[in-house]
């Protein structure tokens, strides 16, 4: 049987973390389907179609990928796309209250489903994107956090 995740977020813009996780995932599953949350509740400083090109080069290099977007529940784009885990990553301790209460809540949208944690490489464990944002738009170094199509894309749209 064949076994796709599908790994949700917002992803404003996708980091080195993120790439991580999927990677580490494809050795797990037969198919990573990161999938882009055009609305949430954060006010992001890319759109989805952008955010979505970037993850798209970010993993151009990752077999078993595919990037899409999705609007409304995740369980419906879970379910359009037969994932049967809903992928995300841990970093802290202070992640797991959240992450808990979603998968709680996806466990009755779409019992079909498990959510799988991966643990964040340590290296990667103290990124988050609007660390990233807040780096980049103060003019500091994010080269180690993003690929480098994001790092100019970001250095454009936020740099004050
Ligand atoms: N490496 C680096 N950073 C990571 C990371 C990792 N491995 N894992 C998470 N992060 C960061 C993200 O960059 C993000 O940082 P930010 O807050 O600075 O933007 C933060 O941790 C967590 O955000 P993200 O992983 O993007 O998830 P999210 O919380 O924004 O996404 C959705 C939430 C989109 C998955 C959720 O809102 C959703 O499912 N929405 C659809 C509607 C729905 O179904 N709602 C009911 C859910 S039960």
């Amino acid at each position: 049987m064949s076994i796709r995740a599908i790994y949700p977020g917002t992803f404003d813009p996708i980091t080195c973390g993120h790439t991580d996780i999927v990677s580490r995932a494809t050795r797990i599953f037969d198919r990573v389907i990161v999938a882009i949350a055009a609305s949430t509740s954060k006010k992001t400083v890319f759109n989805v179609t952008e955010r979505a090109a970037f993850a798209r080069t970010a993993l151009a290099e990752i077999d078993k990928v595919e990037v899409c977007t999705f609007d409304g529940l995740l369980a419906n784009a879970a379910r359009g796309h037969g994932a049967t885990v809903i992928l995300r990553g841990l970093r802290a301790v202070s992640d797991f209250e959240y992450e808990f209460q979603m998968a709680a809540m996806n466990r009755k949208l779409i019992p079909e489903a498990e959510t799988v944690f991966l643990t964040t490489s340590g290296r990667y464990g103290y990124i988050s994107s609007s660390l990233v944002r807040e780096i980049a738009a103060l003019g500091g170094p994010v080269t180690e956090f993003v690929h480098p199509a994001v790092e100019q894309a970001l250095y454009e749209r936020v740099r004050r």
